[in-house]
C-alpha cells in the first residue's frame, strides 16, 4: 500500500489525496451580499456540523488558489461579502441545476452578476438580506457564526447557522423526511469535472440512539453481517 508523509507532499498532491478520498461531497451554492451586489458560488468543502441550532461548515481556498500569492485580503467574493454582510443563503445543488451552478463557479470580476448570467431567479429572503435562488429546492437562510483562517495558504473556514428553512413540496413529506431520490443532489468527486448522483440506495439496520445501550438483537445482527463479509472476503 503506497504511503505518503504529508510534509513531503506538494500542496497540489495533498489536495488530490483529500478531494479524491473524501467523496462524494455535497455542494452548497451560497448567495451573499457585497458592496457590489449579490453573488453566488458553489462549495463542496461543505457539511453539516450539528443541530440546536442547525450548523454547517464551508471551506474556501484563497482567491489565487493553492499556489497563490501571499498577498493580503486574497479572498474570494464569498468571504469578502460575508465580512461585509454576515448572512448567506445556502442552496443544495441538484442534478438539474448542475449547469447553472457551474456558471457561478467561474472566478470573474465581482462586478459581473453571475446569478443573472447563470439564469437563476432571485427571490427575497424572509429574514436575511442575501436573496434566495428560486430554482433551488432546498434553501437555508443563514447567519454567519464565524470565519476561521486555517493552515498556511490559508483556508477560510466559514461557520454558519440556519435560521430559516425553505424546502420544496417535491422533496419533503409531512414528517419532514427528505426523499433523496426526488432531491437528486449532486455529489462532487475529484478532478476538474468529477461528479456523481445518488442512483443506488440501500438500508442497514439503524444504530441505537446515542446514550442508550444497543438492543442485543440489533448488535448480534450487525456482528453476524460483519462476520459474513469477512468470510466472503469482501
Ligand atoms: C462543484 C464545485 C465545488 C467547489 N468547491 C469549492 C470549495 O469547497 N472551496 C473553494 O474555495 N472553492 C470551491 N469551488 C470553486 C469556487 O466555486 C470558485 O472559486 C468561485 O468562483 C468562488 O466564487 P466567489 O469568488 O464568487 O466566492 C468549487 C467549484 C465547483 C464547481
Amino acid at each position: 500500500m503506497p504511503k505518503f508523509k504529508t510534509e513531503e507532499l506538494k500542496v497540489e498532491d495533498q489536495y488530490k489525496l483529500m478531494s479524491g478520498s473524501i467523496i462524494p461531497r455535497p455542494i452548497a451554492l451560497v448567495s451573499t451580499l457585497g458592496p457590489d451586489g449579490y453573488n453566488a458560488a458553489p462549495f463542496s468543502f461543505f457539511n453539516c456540523i450539528g443541530v440546536s441550532p442547525p450548523m454547517f461548515m464551508i471551506s474556501c481556498s484563497p482567491r489565487d488558489g493553492l499556489g497563490g500569492s501571499k498577498k493580503k485580503n486574497n479572498v474570494k467574493d464569498t468571504v469578502a461579502n460575508l465580512r461585509h454582510c454576515p448572512e448567506m443563503v445556502v442552496h443544495i445543488v441538484d442534478y438539474y441545476l448542475r449547469n447553472r451552478m457551474n456558471v457561478c463557479a467561474h472566478d470573474v470580476d465581482s462586478s459581473v452578476d453571475e446569478i443573472e448570467e447563470a439564469g437563476f431567479t432571485i427571490q427575497e429572503s424572509e429574514v436575511v438580506k442575501p436573496p434566495r435562488l428560486a430554482e433551488c429546492r432546498i434553501q437555508f437562510e443563514s447567519k454567519l457564526l464565524d470565519i476561521h483562517e486555517m493552515g498556511k495558504l490559508p483556508y477560510y473556514l466559514i461557520l454558519g447557522e440556519v435560521v430559516y428553512f425553505h424546502i420544496s413540496d417535491s422533496v419533503i413529506n409531512d414528517e419532514l423526511h427528505i426523499d433523496p431520490n426526488s432531491l437528486d443532489a449532486l455529489g462532487r468527486l475529484a478532478g476538474s469535472g468529477g461528479y456523481t448522483r445518488i442512483l443506488d440506495n440501500f438500508v442497514m439496520q439503524r444504530f441505537h440512539p446515542p446514550g442508550s445501550s444497543p438492543p442485543g438483537d440489533i448488535f448480534e445482527a450487525a456482528k453476524a453481517a460483519a462476520k459474513l463479509d469477512r468470510k466472503l472476503k469482501i
